[in-house]
């Protein structure tokens, strides 16, 4: 059986992600059903998570599957030595589909290769996030009506932001122009620079932050600093408040810009910011519930119609 794990969807089509968001605003419309009736999700947290965990398991119940998992890998049998091999094929005796994150760039590739159960990588170290790339496209669609030729700011920790990468990669097919500011320390990675110059996609590196820098975007994409990706903590220190959104910069912003950020937030926006109408964060998270319940019917083979034609909405 062809395994229909999603490591990644950089490489989705633009029809494949327009599909996607269909069923994602199907869910928005209905979210309460019975379609997973019968079948079992792992959530499988090796990592700390709030909304990836949390919104996973909302999708899962609300479709009416049921849900296994761990949030705590010290309370697992891996903190007593057992590989990420011998647990994922563990859980495939128990569960239709895995939602995997891990500290370890590849970890959710392998574990795709390992058996024939679906994994979602939920996010695998610094690599990717593709999940929250969902959810991030699914809002950049809902907010400005199209996903082509916008102005993409992205600000704060470029370098260990898997958020961030994976977003990139998937916009590469709707001409975006990004504009990448960060401190030198957490600047975008030589490699998705490559990446962009490889594939024709408009990028410009910036170390200013002001209401003039910020005036032509269409998303200014916020991300927080992440301490547990330094090993030298002085690094952090130095780096961490680089980037402040105050509500006093918006004065000069597009009218639909929205502010986006994959949460959970520090400092690096600060809370005035929340009562404007470009935040958009926390319907953002919202919106991850939706995009995941059609990520986990996608790698269970239920599709399009079989959601538009759904008889089980409660
Ligand atoms: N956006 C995101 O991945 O949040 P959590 O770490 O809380 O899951």
């Amino acid at each position: 059986m062809e395994n229909r794990s999603i490591v990644s969807i950089a490489d989705y089509s633009r029809d494949k992600i327009q599909y996607l968001l269909n069923m994602a605003t199907e869910f928005e419309a209905h979210p309460n059903r019975q379609l997973l009736r019968g079948k079992v999700v792992a959530t499988l947290f090796f990592e700390p998570s709030t909304r990836t965990r949390l919104s996973f398991e909302t999708a899962a119940n609300r479709l009416g599957a049921r849900v296994i998992g761990f949030s705590d890998p010290k309370a697992t049998s891996s903190s007593k030595g057992e590989t990420l091999k011998d647990t994922i094929k563990m859980v495939s005796n128990y569960a239709d589909v895995i939602v995997m994150r891990h500290k370890l760039e590849g970890a959710a590739l392998y574990a795709s290769e390992v058996t024939d159960v679906p994994i979602i990588n939920a996010g695998d170290g610094s690599n990717l996030h593709p999940s929250q790339t969902m959810l991030d496209l699914y809002s950049i669609y809902k907010t400005q009506g199209k996903l082509d030729n916008l102005n993409i700011y992205m600000v704060g920790d470029l370098k260990y932001g898997r958020t961030v990468h994976s977003l990139l990669m998937s916009m590469r097919k709707y001409s975006p122009t990004f504009h990448f500011i960060a401190p030198k320390e957490l600047e975008m990675p030589e490699e998705y620079k490559l990446y962009c110059q490889q594939k024709g996609i408009k990028y410009v590196e910036q170390q200013d932050f002001t209401e003039d820098t910020i005036a032509d975007a269409d998303i200014l994409y916020m991300t927080r600093v992440q301490r547990e990706r330094f090993t030298d903590l002085m690094e952090y220190e130095r780096v961490k408040d680089a980037y402040i959104l105050k509500a006093d910069m918006l004065g000069k912003c597009k009218e639909n810009m929205k502010i986006l950020h994959p949460l959970p937030r520090v400092n690096e926006i600060e809370y005035a910011v929340d009562d404007s109408k470009h935040a958009y964060y926390f319907e953002q998270a919202q919106n991850g519930l939706y995009a995941r319940q059609a990520l986990i019917c996608d790698v269970l083979g239920i599709t399009l119609d079989d959601v538009k034609n759904d008889t089980t909405i409660i």
